[in-house]
């Protein structure tokens, strides 16, 4: 085995699990599976054809006495549908798996996502264990079993695509999450998994230490951006912390009232996934104006949030500030260059699968950490919004 990974349980309410971070991990997959009991018959792997194929030829090698089958896939936001579901639950039934076998995931959130959620259905559950590879799958997506696609639908007249509508919660069984894999990760992919990370700092608010804080993740952001694997061991770390501590105290989001349980953790996601579902949205990444990625729209709903939480009062402009050049110093853009109209985003925005009755639910920073407010109106959600569309 190499070096000792960092482990960080995630409990829950059934045995919990593992995470593991650091570095060279893949290399002996097989052996991480056994020392966390996972010795199946058969194993299904689910591989993203962007993970460098000698680092998925050496993690599968590992597998030791299991009948793998394998299904090499390239997923976007585009078809992280209910037809690429059902293509992967084909796969799983062709390979004869059992409840008793492992589905691998290997790759970024979105074929993470897909793949629990084939997980979940297949024979009504099987075990998974998620490999993810990119930084945002690594602090987000593969942690905390949130599995899902999305949906086109057609609301007030737009097409939308309504992000992460059809979902189930399945544990993995074990996280697995080899930091090497980031060196051959596009820096845009980089990019957008920081803003998760600052994501977290600003839900650990002033108990936030070493990463968590917004003052430090922001001065350590230069070695974090050139791929120092220490710094990224860290970072990854201090983020999974985060979220497992959120997980452990609210599993299934069922926290009521003023408590944000694990809805903190969609905290800038509301105005997110209204940019990201709106098809007209643009944002100027690497000197070019395109349709932003799920991290890009994170930044700019964190700015979003921050806005809108000093509005109402809660917020601080010193908060927004700070968000505001973390997002920057990640690279990240901090503007809408074109956007479709306020109705429309509005539409948008009350899909958001926490709205109820209509109402909006969100979750807003404070200098503390974050707090829940029910639909603020048009007037502050309007003056959140042309934040992002100002020069500034
Ligand atoms: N990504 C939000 C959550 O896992 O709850």
């Amino acid at each position: 085995m190499t070096g000792s990974p960092s482990t960080v349980h995630v409990s829950t309410a059934g045995d919990g699990y593992d995470v593991l971070v650091g570095r060279g991990l893949l290399a002996e997959l097989g052996g991480w599976c056994h020392e966390a009991g996972l010795n199946p018959q058969r194993i299904h792997v689910f591989e993203d054809s962007g993970v460098p194929e000698k680092t998925r030829e050496v993690a599968v090698g590992s597998l030791g006495s299991a009948a793998v089958t394998r299904t090499v896939l390239r997923l976007d936001e585009g078809s992280k549908t209910i037809a690429t579901l059902e293509r992967m639950l084909v796969e799983m039934a062709g390979a004869s798996l059992e409840r008793s076998d492992l589905v691998v995931v290997m790759g970024g959130g979105i074929l993470g996502d897909v793949g629990g959620l084939a997980a979940s259905l297949h024979r009504r559950g099987v075990r998974v264990v998620q490999c993810p590879t990119t930084l945002l799958a690594m602090v987000d997506a593969s942690v905390g079993g949130k599995t899902a696609v999305n949906l086109h639908a057609e609301i007030s007249g737009e097409g939308m695509l309504l992000k992460n509508a059809v979902g189930a919660f399945h544990q993995p069984s074990l996280v697995v999450a080899d930091v090497d894999a980031l060196q051959s990760l596009p820096p845009r992919h980089l990019r957008g998994g920081l803003a998760e990370c600052i994501k977290h700092a600003v839900i650990a608010g002033e108990r936030g230490e070493g990463l968590l804080h917004l003052e430090q993740l922001l001065s350590a952001m230069p070695t974090l951006l050139a791929g120092d694997p220490e710094a990224l061991v860290s970072l990854v770390r201090a983020s999974v912390e985060l979220k497992a501590g959120v997980v452990a105290g609210d599993e299934r989001e069922l926290a009521t009232g003023a408590n944000a349980g694990r809805r903190a953790l969609n905290l800038g996601h509301t105005f997110a996934h209204a940019i990201e579902g709106c098809g007209q949205t643009r944002v100027l990444v690497d000197g070019h104006e395109v349709h932003p990625e799920h991290g890009e729209a994170v930044g700019l709903g964190l700015i979003a949030a921050a806005v809108l939480a000093e509005k109402l009062g809660l917020g601080s402009a010193d908060l927004t500030d700070a968000i505001r050049r973390t997002v920057a110093s990640a690279g990240l853009p901090g503007r809408l260059s074109s956007s479709p109209s306020f109705n429309t985003l509005m539409a948008a925005m009350r899909q958001d699968k926490k709205a109820s009755g209509g109402q909006l639910r969100l979750v807003l920073p404070t200098p503390a950490g974050v707090v829940m407010r029910d639909d603020p109106g048009n007037e502050p959600l309007g003056r959140a919004w042309r934040a992002l569309l100002s020069a500034d």
